[in-house]
């Protein structure tokens, strides 16, 4: 019985030795490609919730406010989201007026204690599908206000909803974030992707919200309402495999509005800024497409300048982010490029030393899915974020966890960003397993083609790879990749120093397990030489 009683002691000495391990930063990099593949004691892949799971289930009556959102606007601004009125679904379907319910938010430091209220807009959508035997969508009205004059790092309370009916939601509360300044950062920024609404993105969220993040990166693919009928029926758990027969690609929109109350907990008191994916094209009627995704989401797009909801910048504290749209023009010559060259150049690292970019689908990627997919994009875009000094690119897309050295043109170098795809928030398709490198897992030509922009297949032109598509091992590149579910978390400490943590869904009640994590460390002497950094 010896060895028992020493069990809790070498398991303490055990969390010893793991809690003093110092965790790595970027500059001890690059480091040798590291791989852990997928746990087989875990699921590939779930079922979605279904649409009667008490998270999903609507629980106000007719002209009071739910799916209630925020999105940063300003620093000292906010945009509040929410949906009224019931959603339509049938062969015939009759649009809601906006204007029969008033868009107002109550506010103030007290609870209860308003001491201003905005007004703002509403709005509906339809989703149509002109064929036999397919059902078409009207949205509830969904409603935008532009709440001002906040004061940083201040909690305030809102209502919002018609007052006149009255028809105003409980009191919800959120945090205002610091003002742009190199001394300041928000406490916690939690970056998701392609996250659906499975038990796998259940837990997802639940492991988000113990981090008790105050802001959230959801950088694509959120619902996957395109992986149904317009009855409801089949939710399938790939992209390609679903209704091969159907005229046109279906969506069930009733799982946005499901994705909205699942999301309010959480998102009505913590902002969530969007960036579209492909799961949120959803072509219509017409040609028309990302109906449900530009509705129902406030971004600030003009508030950064930019005329398109599809792409977009805003600061928190200390750090400019840039949410840039992959599923719209990129091209060097088009209105986003343009734009993007502008915020650049107006940029100040004095006040914001952190540069963090978004957008859904990766460049550098070594899995077998979605293999050199944006390769277009990245051509066109990656010297002007490189020649800007982008600290750290988020994206999703591929459904497993990538982080790679800092890099450039593929080639390592200490001033490129640091990558990290994180699409691994749980949706209905399965986590990705197969690696580029693997044998017999080089994709072929017809393999990866994207929603978007054109194919630009590229084989290596030096380094071990040089003259083929795909390496024979792990590329350089990527420093880790493993495939499971999770999310990440990236704590600003200094204008140089950043926590970046990935948080396996496996890890949720043992945090000391994390999958990854690392400081990224700025050089701006190094790499920004030109640039005063005080
Ligand atoms: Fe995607």
């Amino acid at each position: 019985m010896k060895w028992m009683r020493s069990v809790p002691f070498l398991l303490i000495i055990g969390l010893i030795v793991a809690d003093d391990r110092p965790i790595p930063s970027t500059l001890d990099g690059p480091f040798l490609p590291v791989t852990r593949r997928f746990d087989p004691s875990l699921r590939r892949g779930s079922d979605d919730l279904p649409m009667d799971h008490p998270r999903l289930r609507k629980n106000v009556s007719y002209n009071f406010p739910e799916q209630i959102s925020l999105a940063i606007s300003t620093p000292t601004s906010m945009w509040v989201s929410w949906v009224t009125g019931d959603a339509q679904i049938g062969k015939n379907v009759t649009a809601l007026d906006p204007s029969s319910v008033a868009s107002e938010v109550w506010y103030g430091k007290k609870s209860r204690k308003y001491t201003s209220m905005r007004r703002g807009v509403s709005t509906v959508y339809s989703q149509l599908y002109p064929f036999e035997g397919l059902l078409n969508y009207t949205s509830g009205i969904v409603h935008h206000v532009r709440i001002d004059g906040l004061e940083p790092e201040t909690k305030y309370y809102y209502q919002c909803g018609d007052s006149s009916i009255p028809a105003l939601s409980k009191e919800h509360m959120f945090e205002t974030l610091p003002l742009p300044s190199k001394s300041s950062y928000p406490r916690k920024i939690a970056i998701v992707g392609d996250l659906g609404l499975t038990s796998n993105s259940t837990t997802t969220v639940d492991h988000l919200v113990e981090n008790d993040p105050s802001l959230i990166l959801m950088i694509g693919d959120l619902v996957y309402a395109n992986q149904y009928l317009t009855t409801g029926g089949k939710g399938a758990p790939c992209f390609s495999c679903a209704f091969p027969d159907a005229p046109i690609r279906e969506t069930y929109q009733p799982r946005w509005d499901a994705w909205g109350r699942f999301m309010e907990p959480v998102i009505s008191r913590v902002p969530m800024m969007v960036i579209e994916g492909n799961h949120e094209i959803e072509p219509q009627i017409s040609g028309v497409t990302f109906k449900s995704y530009l509705t129902r989401f406030a971004v600030p797009s003009a508030e950064s300048g930019s005329n398109s909801s599809f792409y977009y910048s805003f600061n928190a504290g200390g750090i400019h982010f840039l949410m840039l749209g992959a599923y719209t023009d990129y091209n060097a010559t088009g209105a986003q490029f343009a734009w993007l060259k502008e915020d650049l150049d107006k940029l100040d690292r004095t006040v914001t030393p952190w540069l963090v970019a978004a957008w859904h689908p990766p460049w550098y990627n070594s899995y077998s899915s979605h293999y050199q997919e944006f390769e277009c994009m990245r051509q066109e875009m990656e010297h002007l974020l490189y020649e800007h000094g982008v600290d750290i690119v988020f994206s999703g897309h591929v459904h497993a966890y990538e982080r790679m050295n800092r890099v450039y043109n593929y080639t390592l170098d200490p001033c490129g960003p640091v990558y990290i795809t994180v699409g691994d928030g749980g949706n209905i398709e399965k986590v990705d397993v197969d690696h580029a490198d693997d044998p017999g897992k080089c994709p072929s030509a017809r393999d990866n083609i994207p929603e978007f922009g054109g194919v630009c297949r590229l084989n290596y032109s030096s380094g071990p790879a040089e003259g083929k598509f795909c390496w024979n091992t792990q590329p350089e590149w990527s420093a880790f990749r493993e495939s499971s579910f999770g999310h990440g978390t990236l704590e600003v400490k200094n204008s140089t120093h950043a926590l970046w943590t990935w948080h396996r869904n496996q890890d949720v009640y043992k945090e000391e397990n994390h999958g990854d994590q690392i400081y990224i460390v700025r050089q701006p002497d190094l790499c920004l030489p030109t640039t005063k950094v005080t």
